[in-house]
């Protein structure tokens, strides 16, 4: 027998191709088992994990170890400016759902559970791990709650323009909405052995908040809202050499994601000529800065709505001071917080918040835990 046919697995050994990964798996796994935040388990739970890695591929972390490392993703995630709040991160473990119906009822339960009274608590829900074979669970939209943006014959938007694939989609599946500028898109979700399948979020887990300004009345005319929980659904969860795909978190939401991203850039809702419009500003001349005046109006109105809906948000200057703070104790425990500068700024008004005044270690794009954004 040759070498070449000796490689061939027979069908009764269990693991047949070794993952050209595995040794990047098995060094993470070692890893997660030394950090100081898992020293109460015994050695042998790391020796265990390590060969079931090697001899199986996979091994099943405990819910307290899928805990514990989701925090430590957060705390190692460079783009998030809302770290400081890292250990208050909640679990709710979906490893067991079996099909795409149960994927969707525990994302629906995840945002039900998010907001509560006016408290916004982070959570995470993790779903099952890929199967051997590969094959594994996947929510397409990029966030739990996101807003249909459909193609006019006109070339422009109605609605999100960031999320026209997505509508696309999910009405070549047969949805329809009813062609606001907010419509909900359904989750869509990709199970193993099913057709991908389209889930539309009950009414009741989409808390949604009316834009007002404080000063001007006009404003609530212009129709503008948005949804109080952010909950991304795009990113792998990637703990001990194991994968998560997927693995919804959510936070609460930066005024500045809102009202100097969502609502205002050109290439989403473009809502500064008209907010400029209706404050008579000149519009002749970017000199006259009207665009950056209309800016500040738009988050005034977010910050402004928000409190008043009584839904948990949080503005720049606020989070960036917490920021620093976060990086102070993270030093003082001894450990570095690599950050990426241009997502730990704000879009609007940048220089006068601490963050835009230093330099942070530079982003490490190896570092485990870690929520890893997927093609
Ligand atoms: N920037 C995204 C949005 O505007 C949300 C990303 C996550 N943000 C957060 N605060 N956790 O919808």
């Amino acid at each position: 027998m040759n070498r070449t046919a000796a490689r061939v697995p027979s069908v009764v050994e269990p693991n047949p191709a070794p993952d050209a990964d595995l040794g990047r798996r098995l060094r993470e796994c070692d890893e997660f088992f030394r950090q100081p935040e898992l020293s109460h388990l015994p050695r042998r739970r790391r020796l265990m994990a390590l060969w079931q890695l090697r001899t199986h591929g996979s091994y099943r972390q405990t819910a307290e170890e899928i805990v514990i490392g989701a925090r430590l993703a957060w705390r190692n995630h460079d783009r998030c400016v809302g770290r400081s709040h890292w250990r208050s991160l909640e679990l709710l473990d979906a490893r067991s759902v079996r099909s795409a119906a149960d994927l969707a009822a525990a994302c629906f339960e995840h945002l039900r559970r998010a907001l509560q009274g006016r408290a916004v608590r982070s959570l995470i829900t993790v779903g099952p791990q890929a199967g051997p074979d590969g094959q594994s669970f996947r929510i397409l939209n990029s966030q739990l709650i996101r807003y249909a943006g459909y193609r006019t014959p006109d070339g422009t938007v109605l609605g999100d323009p960031d999320a026209v694939e997505l509508t696309d989609l999910a009405r070549r599946l047969g949805w329809r909405g009813a062609r606001t500028a907010f419509d909900v898109l359904p989750l869509l979700i990709s199970a193993p052995g099913e057709p991908l399948r389209w889930f539309p979020l009950p009414p009741d887990v989409v808390r949604e908040v009316p834009l007002e300004h404080p000063d001007h009345p006009w404003f609530a005319e212009l129709g503008l809202k948005w949804h109080a929980i952010p909950a991304v659904s795009n990113m792998n969860l990637e703990i001990g050499g194991l994968t998560y795909p997927v693995a919804p978190f959510n936070g609460w939401y930066v005024s500045t994601e809102i009202g100097a991203r969502n609502l205002s850039d050109r290439d989403r809702y473009d809502m500064l000529p008209v907010i400029a419009e209706r404050l008579g500003l000149d519009r002749s001349s970017e000199r006259t800065l009207w665009r950056d005046r209309a800016l500040v109006e738009l988050n005034v109105a977010v910050l402004h709505s928000y409190r008043k809906a009584g839904v948990y948000i949080v503005d720049h200057h606020t989070v960036a001071t917490q920021f620093l703070g976060h990086v102070r104790r993270e030093e003082a425990a001894g450990r570095g917080c690599p950050a990426d500068w241009s997502w730990i700024n704000p879009p609007m008004s940048a220089g006068l918040t601490p963050t835009f005044h230093r330099y942070y270690d530079p982003p490490d794009p190896a570092v485990r835990p870690n929520f890893v954004r997927r093609e």
